[in-house]
């Protein structure tokens, strides 16, 4: 298994070093957000509505409240702090959780019970009776699809045209009419949910008016300023520390009602109080990807190039807010095509609100527009590879922006050599080995990068000890950004990166996007990288000015640090360790800051290409990935050992996707089935295959002054795709609706 097309570093940036937290973790040491106990503690457990629609009529908490250590009940006819409207605080619902008697999903929360232990709140929550005036749902997307209509409003993430036709005044219409070969497709992906291992979990705290959050977020300073804002307080009276997170995938950038009511809880009871979410919970109220339909329209002419994209999508949304699933985003920025449509709608059904999910709308839009490529290579006898390669696009379509840097060419030469794409036979059904069918597959991935807002922040210290410090708020959600931070320190300063000290996931530390949006390595890596240069700086201005300093009086230009030392360039040996050099000068730390907010006129993305095989046993036509190449075109590797390790898990994620997870509501009540892992099947070892993984490796530092970029997403960007497609070689038959179970296939 190899992680890289040249060597891979020894040392400094790319070095495939182990996690800063690796020890911790593998020991029992590292402490997650459920673990935390405070003195005086309470625990709270929360009661959810067992139906999908309707009201609540009554519900009676008089038994759980004189139940055996219970110390507060909490329903909708208590007074909730909540300040302002959902709107100003910019939470995540449209109503506040506990507003009124209104229930529009299954599984929203009715009560909070707070007891002295968890086993008390927990049988205290079972007295809870909820006598509910039924509603008749509307749980599937199916029953809701005939009143799709165009979304408006503040949930519109990222914002993004609802329809849009390019260049204007075009008639894609006429464009398909007049196309020698046409697709027209539909795909269907079905809810699918976050699935980390940590369900959410909170400790809240009140000192006087101000709040401590201990929460699992990606994002601790945006979920701050929303927590802050719900509870009428300045954004300096709470602070949000976010230890190591178990796993998110996108579930944990956003402010949940839990968080809140533990919070409103804690002020209830006057002391602290522990909420961790059940199982059932995680899977139903802390977001999912809705279900969408997707119709893909190509026109091309017989050579291939694509003439018009036409992209219709309709996705579920619930009841009390529009959520239009970006699936269309990126729809014009991966294939050259001089005519482009896009639509999005939506439909309301009874369903918890959607939250974004690993590769937001590219994740379930690479699966339409990369099956519907392949379905066109088919029309047209071309190999799939080559008529990717015959629409490539050079400048991002929509910004008429060159990109910052684009490999997508060699990454799908080098993915192809790798995988053995030639030996493809191009018929369908023709590879077999022995009673079972094999396919070849491919898809690209391209994932662009949003622009954040705000300037993102970091400090560095170089110490007199000889340590260094970097500080930023950026979570460990399990990608490796602690190691990253650290790596780009030890990079910047040239103190050994085992002794770098990293200080994260608190508010208080310096404000970073978090880890969101592919952004932390960019980001986050950008802004350390400055606050190190400028600490490395300081200290060499500090050495050449000192005349007690062996490198008193050279230009600041030829010193280099390394080892914890800096010397001349020229002659290594004349130099002084930071320890020498700080002792004399006061031991004080030298500080650096980085303070970074992209300047780039360019289009930023990254890119990949997946090749895959798949077998299947034609008399039970189970679908089994038997090998698969991953190529990825991030800029620069900055930990090979966490990048293949990122690479196989979006590779892994999205093989879930393709062939087994999926959220079934109950067409009648509309709760999902099983929301549990016994009936929502994640790809466990045993499914997974030898993945191959390899990097393009060039430093981008066009987007980035330390030339790397986010990979978080990308990875499991048209995995669905390549695993349909190699379904369809193997087999000839074209599944359109993802999971690839059996029964698709018998049929
Ligand atoms: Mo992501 S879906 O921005 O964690």
């Amino acid at each position: 298994m190899t992680s890289r097309t040249t060597e891979v570093p020894k040392s400094g940036i790319g070095a495939p070093v182990d996690r800063v937290e690796a020890h911790d973790k593998v020991t029992g040491a590292a402490l997650y957000t459920a673990d935390a106990r405070l003195p005086r503690m309470t625990h709270a457990v929360l009661v959810a509505s067992t139906v999908s629609a309707g009201r609540v009529r009554r519900i009676d908490t008089a038994r759980a409240a004189t139940a055996p250590g219970v110390l507060a009940v909490l329903t909708h006819r208590d007074r909730m702090p909540w300040r302002g409207t959902p709107e100003d605080a910019t939470f995540m619902e449209a109503r506040f959780p506990l507003a009124d008697d209104r229930i529009s999903y299954y599984g929203q929360y009715l009560a909070v019970v707070v007891a002295e232990t968890l086993a008390q709140a927990e049988y205290a929550a079972s007295l809870v009776a909820v006598d509910y005036e039924r509603h008749r749902p509307v749980p599937t997307l199916d029953q809701a699809l005939p009143h799709a209509y165009t979304a408006t409003g503040r949930f519109i993430q990222p914002p993004f045209p609802q329809r849009a036709v390019l260049p204007e005044g075009a008639d894609p219409g006429a464009a398909m009419e007049g196309a020698a070969v046409r697709v027209d497709a539909t795909y269907r992906v079905p809810h699918y949910s976050h699935a980390p291992l940590e369900p959410g979990a909170v400790v809240a705290s009140w000192e006087g008016d101000a709040l401590t959050l201990r929460d699992c977020s990606q994002k601790v300073h945006q979920h701050r300023d929303i927590v802050a804002a719900v509870f009428g307080l300045p954004p300096e009276r709470v602070r949000v520390l976010s230890p190591l997170v178990g796993g998110a995938f996108g579930n944990k950038t956003d402010t949940w009602a839990h968080s809140l009511l533990a919070a409103a809880a804690a002020r209830a009871v006057r002391r602290p109080v522990k909420l961790v979410l059940t199982r059932k919970q995680a899977f139903t109220a802390t977001g999912h990807q809705p279900p969408i339909i997707q119709r893909l329209r190509l026109g091309a002419d017989a050579g291939g190039k694509l003439a018009v994209i036409v992209h219709d999508v309709v996705n579920a949304t619930e009841v009390r807010g529009d959520r239009p699933d970006p699936a269309v985003v990126s729809t014009a920025s991966t294939y050259a095509a001089p005519v482009l449509s896009v639509t999005t709608r939506v439909a309301k059904v009874n369903i918890s609100p959607s939250a974004n999910l690993r590769a937001p709308g590219d994740g379930p839009g690479s699966f339409a527009l990369e099956c519907a490529m392949d379905e066109l290579a088919y029309r047209l006898g071309m190999d799939p590879l080559d008529l990717r390669r015959r629409n490539h696009l050079e400048k991002d379509p929509l910004t008429r922006r060159p990109y910052s840097d684009k490999n997508l060419l060699e990454a799908y030469d080098l993915g192809a050599e790798r995988f053995g794409w030639s030996r493809r036979p191009a018929k369908p059904g023709s590879l077999r080995d022995g009673d079972d069918l094999v396919g070849y597959g491919m898809a690209t991935a391209v994932r662009g990068e949003l622009p954040d807002p705000l300037a993102t922040q970091a400090e560095v210290e170089i110490r007199a000890d000889g340590t260094a410090e970097v500080r930023t708020a950026i979570q460990e959600i399990g990608t490796g950004s602690l190691t990253m931070v650290a790596q780009i320190t030890a990079a910047g300063t040239g103190v050994p990166l085992g002794r770098v000290d990293v200080r994260a996931g608190d508010t208080r530390l310096p404000r970073t996007p978090g880890n969101g949006g592919s952004k932390a390595t960019g980001y986050t890596g950008s802004a350390v990288h400055l606050a190190a240069e400028q600490a490395r700086t300081t200290a060499v201005r500090m050495a050449v000015t000192d005349p007690e300093s062996p490198l008193h009086g050279l230009p600041q230009d030829e010193i280099e640090a390394d080892d914890g030392r800096l010397f001349h360039r020229e002659k290594p040996g004349r130099g002084e360790t930071y320890r020498a050099l700080l002792a004399r000068n006061g031991g004080k730390p030298v500080l650096g800051k980085g303070n970074y907010t992209p300047r780039t006129s360019h289009a930023v993305a990254t890119f990949g290409a997946h090749f895959t095989e798949v077998r299947v046993d034609p008399r039970l036509p189970r679908v089994r990935v038997t090998r698969h190449v991953g190529v990825f075109d991030i800029g620069r590797v900055t930990n090979h050992k966490a990048a293949r390790n990122q690479a196989q898990g979006g590779i892994v994620f999205g093989m879930g996707w393709a062939l087994m997870e999926q959220l079934v509501p109950d067409p009648v009540s509309g709760r999902y089935v099983g929301p549990a892992f016994t009936d929502y099947h994640i790809p466990v070892n045993a499914d997974v295959p030898d993945i191959d993984v390899l990097f393009v490796d060039k430093p981008d530092t066009i987007a980035h002054p330390h030339g790397s970029k986010g990979m978080g997403e990308v990875v499991a960007v048209g995995v669905a795709a390549a695993i349909a497609n190699a379904v369809y070689h193997a087999t000839g038959k074209r599944i359109r609706e993802l999971p690839i179970t059996p029964d698709k296939l018998v049929s």
